[in-house]
């Protein structure tokens, strides 16, 4: 999969690319990642990419121009992308469904534009998709471009050491994961749970399903498939 990122910040982009499984993925091929800078497709001698809003208001607006030029020289460079990804929060929120679902893209561009907004004819005309990582503002969407690079990588095939670990992330199957223990097998006073060192795959099996379910039901009941209807009555 190819991810592009449009930004005006590159740097605050760039770094968490080139750590951990961002990184790995990058190198075995699974993912190609490049941020862009907003600038370099900015005219003038300032290659300026904000304004202030027509109409008046705190903040400053992206500027249409740098953004249609970024998406046309990677869309000439690389093929047209299977969608344009603005993120917002007033975008529809993230969950890991969408997530799997934008997985199966070959190509994604991301626009992370000022919190303050983008000049609405970006959306109007290029976005085809917008997303929220949550109902907070943050200072601008590179941060939730990151979040969404992460979440998306992970999942691909070959991403992670241990193919099936992604499937067994929270979420993943609608529940929360289970408690995780390693070695000392007790630290001050604290036991690992007996069962984990049972060798008793079947039963470590059973009791990790028991504890998702318990936790889901205890922190998130709205995941549950019968949430709607406990609620209804
Ligand atoms: N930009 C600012 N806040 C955001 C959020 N919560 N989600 C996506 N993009 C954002």
């Amino acid at each position: 999969m190819r991810i592009d990122v449009l930004t005006a910040l590159p740097g605050l982009v760039d770094a968490p690319l080139r750590h951990s499984i961002l990184e790995r993925a990058q190198e075995k091929g699974v993912a190609t990642v490049r941020v862009h800078d907003l600038r370099t497709y900015a005219p003038g001698k300032h290659h300026q990419v904000d304004d202030r809003p027509f109409g008046g208001g705190a903040g400053m607006v992206l500027k249409p121009e740098p953004v249609f030029r970024g998406v046309e020289a990677i869309a000439d460079a690389e093929g047209e992308a299977d969608e344009i990804v603005y993120l917002t929060p007033d975008g529809e929120c993230l969950d890991q469904s969408t997530v799997n679902q934008l997985s199966l893209n070959e190509h994604l561009i991301l626009i992370a534009g000022h919190y303050e907004g983008i000049d609405q004819r970006v959306r109007d005309q290029l976005v085809t998709r917008e997303l929220s990582i949550g109902d907070y503002v943050l200072s601008g969407g590179e941060l939730p471009a990151l979040v969404l690079i992460d979440a998306v990588v992970r999942v691909l095939p070959g991403a992670l050491g241990d193919s099936s670990s992604a499937l067994t992330d929270s979420f993943q199957d609608g529940l929360l994961g289970a408690p995780a223990y390693t070695r000392p097998a007790e630290f001050r006073g604290m036991e690992v749970p007996e069962v984990l060192r049972s060798g008793d795959h079947q039963r470590i099996a059973r009791w990790r399903d028991e504890k998702r379910l318990e936790k889901t039901r205890n922190r998130r009941p709205d995941l549950l498939p019968d949430a709607e209807d406990a609620e209804a009555s």
